[in-house]
């Protein structure tokens, strides 16, 4: 699948009131910690998309009884803390790296062995951050050469509690482990060297697990039991971002996107784009099942260079492909430095985005750990996404400045995150074809 993007039009631009999908990080752990409770769980809102359903369909084939999802609504028979059974195959994750990371935590302490696997993208990406814990609990975890996917885990380990200090900000890694210390006897503690995501402490404590919370430290107690309840799933603040980052570079553009979270964990993007000179407004601030969601709007304005402060960086892990379009928008130049993470997300996020760019005329110099960018005009040409749903959906919005046409290429894992992504922006003034082949 390719999009096509008519650029040069200089009448382009976005309007409407919209919501966009689930989030896809809450999703995910609905499912998870549904299936493990104590009874039947509702959760409305969930994200349609192909990584969240491989997340279904992992539970499904340990036996756990899921209606749906149909209209964002799954219902969820959980099996208790014990109740999964052995897969009749290895589980394909597809391209999700969060089913992946958790699921490691929380099968190393069943009492089957079970196989993890994935697509060529994620068998690339680095999973020892998340077995080296593991081992120190004392799963058995094999991965390929390299430390990457397949993972084949070992059952009937007996697992203990430990203290552990993670050498990177990464949300899946402190879910991976508290997951695990679920099932090990005693008191496990995380630490994480920068705030990242904390959809799975508050969702936990939805579940009626005791999590602990202090500074930059997490810890369950073990063996836990998990009791059922209703998640409403907030529309996801990363698929809310393209929306943000469009109507501020498109002339005259008006967005609201409704029902969004906005967990300080994940508002980075705001921050950062308010920092650049956005004009964002976030109003109808209320708290849905433990998230705090609002309403943001977003009206088109110069937005100007800036170097993005490093504490804000994993706070935005996700959203730096827009935020690139976003700069390259911008008045001046926009430094981003601390964020080498982004070399090992679903692509490498730097040498891919600042290819694009450079491919449509932008000064953008990669650096190690971030990338350099000189703002002023987009033209047109050609990209490949390589198969990043996040790199697809941020070259589309930037055909709202393009000075011609832009066409790019492997875009089918947009219905990773974004199913009906084009449909809604489309919907908004994109002026966005799909090509099929
Ligand atoms: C996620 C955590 C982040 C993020 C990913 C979702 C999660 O990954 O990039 O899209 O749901 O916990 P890292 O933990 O690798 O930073």
């Amino acid at each position: 699948m390719k999009f096509k993007l008519n650029g040069g039009l200089n009448s382009s631009s976005l309007h409407g009131s919209i919501r966009v999908p689930g989030d896809k990080s809450i999703s995910h752990r609905s499912i998870m910690l549904a299936s493990l409770a104590e009874g039947t769980s509702h959760v409305s809102g969930f994200l349609e998309g192909e990584d969240s359903l491989n997340t279904v369909r992992a539970f499904r084939a340990m036996g756990v009884n899921i209606d749906g999802p149909a209209d964002g609504k799954v219902t969820i028979q959980g099996v208790g803390m014990a109740g999964l059974n052995a897969p009749a195959q290895s589980l394909d994750l597809g391209n999700s790296g969060t089913s992946m990371r958790l699921l490691a935590g929380l099968l190393a302490g069943q009492k089957f062995d079970v196989e993890l696997r994935g697509d060529a993208s994620l068998s690339g990406r680095p999973m020892k951050r998340v077995t080296d814990p593991l081992s120190a609990m004392g799963a058995r975890i094999e991965t390929a050469e390299g430390g990457t996917p397949p993972l084949k885990i070992a059952g009937n380990q007996t697992l203990k509690a430990i203290s552990y200090q993670m050498p990177v900000a990464s949300a899946q890694v402190k879910s991976c482990c508290l997951l695990a210390g679920l099932y090990a006897r005693g008191k496990t503690c995380v630490t994480e060297p920068a705030v990242t995501r904390d959809h799975t402490e508050r969702m936990l404590k939805a579940f009626g697990c005791d999590v602990e919370v202090s500074g930059a430290t997490a810890c369950v107690t073990g063996p836990a039991k998990l009791v059922a309840t209703d998640i409403d799933v907030p529309a996801d603040i990363s698929s809310a971002a393209f929306f943000m980052v469009g109507a501020s570079i498109a002339e005259k553009a008006d967005v609201e996107l409704l029902h969004v979270g906005i967990n300080p964990t994940r508002t980075g993007v705001i921050e950062i784009l308010k920092l650049m000179g956005a004009d964002i407004a976030l109003t109808n601030q209320r708290e849905v099942g433990g998230e705090p969601v609002a309403d943001i709007r977003v009206k088109n304005t110069r937005l100007k260079g800036i170097h993005v402060p490093e504490d804000l960086v994993p706070l935005a892990i996700d959203e730096f492909p827009i935020l690139f379009i976003a700069a390259a928008c911008a008045e001046g130049q926009t430094v981003v430095t601390g964020a080498e993470e982004l070399r090992v997300k679903e692509s490498d996020r730097i040498q891919v985005m600042a290819d694009g760019l450079q491919a449509l005329g932008v000064d953008a110099r990669a650096t190690d750990d971030g990338m350099v960018i000189q703002g002023g005009e987009i033209g047109e040409g050609t990209v490949s996404s390589h198969g990043d749903h996040r790199i697809a959906m941020s070259f589309a919005m930037a055909a709202l400045r393009a000075s011609g046409d832009i066409h790019i290429e492997d875009c089918k894992n947009v219905n990773t995150s974004f199913p009906g992504f084009a449909e809604l922006a489309a919907s908004c003034g994109l002026p966005i074809q799909i090509i099929d082949y």
